[in-house]
């Protein structure tokens, strides 16, 4: 059977949901936060899985409109600290992939106290996707190989990402969209991918449980036969 170490998802869907019901989008976002404290508390008591990496917000995100934007920054901010409780209790370390550096200073200061005080936790690293971008992650590590004078590798250049944890098992999209999104283009080389129209703040640990199941049974091969 298959091991489940690195569990990858983009949450999608939290704008569909909202005019479902005729609300909002930012109330989709809301909801969507509640989810992403659910699943985090599964994956940190689940056997297996070390690693749990969610999209929050990418590179393209800025595009929308200012009011959006500027709500995800504060419900992040106030998700942080809300969930340093949590974080605790559960044993989740808090990490990071993206570039913060855009992100208001508040925002980041949260952010660095988030994963000091979570440092050794040990049950589960959440890493969520902040500002990230594969292609951009992929293109800051190559300099950084480059300035420090060593080999482009596949090896050196693995290491030098943002995500040096390990190679995504199992990426999960929410909300029916196919495609990857510029998430984790390197680290997903050999994911095995599920693909569910759930919208993501209807998403539940029963359905993850199910989606789990589905990627134990499958032939990994990895390229061989
Ligand atoms: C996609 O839904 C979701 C996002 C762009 C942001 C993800 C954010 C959350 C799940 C909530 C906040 C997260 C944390 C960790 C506090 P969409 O807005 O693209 O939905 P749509 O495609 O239906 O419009």
């Amino acid at each position: 059977m298959n091991e489940l170490k690195h569990l990858a998802i983009i949450m999608d869907g939290n704008g569909r949901w909202a005019k479902q019901r005729g609300l909002n989008r930012t109330k989709g976002h809301e909801r969507g936060a509640e989810v992403v404290r659910e699943i985090t508390t599964y994956c940190s008591n689940h056997p297996e899985i070390e690693t749990l990496t969610l999209y929050a917000f990418s590179t393209e995100n800025w595009k929308r409109p200012k009011m959006e934007v500027e709500f995800l920054m504060k419900l992040l901010g106030r998700y942080l600290k809300n969930e340093l409780q949590t974080y605790m209790k559960n044993e989740v370390r808090f990490e990071t992939i993206g570039d913060l550096e855009p992100f208001s200073k508040s925002l980041k200061n949260i952010i660095a106290q988030t994963k000091e005080k979570t440092k050794n936790n040990k049950k589960l690293i959440q890493i969520l996707a902040l500002n990230y971008g594969s292609q951009n992650e992929i293109v800051r590590a190559v300099k950084r190989l480059l300035d420090s004078n060593q080999e482009i590798t596949e090896e050196n250049l693995g290491k030098a990402l943002d995500t040096p944890y390990s190679d995504v098992d199992l990426l999960i999209r929410t909300s029916g969209e196919q495609r990857l999104s510029n998430f984790l283009l390197w680290q997903a080389a050999y994911a095995e991918f599920y693909f569910t129209k759930t919208l993501w703040p209807d998403f539940t640990v029963k359905e993850l449980n199910g989606i789990i199941e589905n990627f134990k049974n499958r032939e990994r091969k990895f390229g061989g036969i």
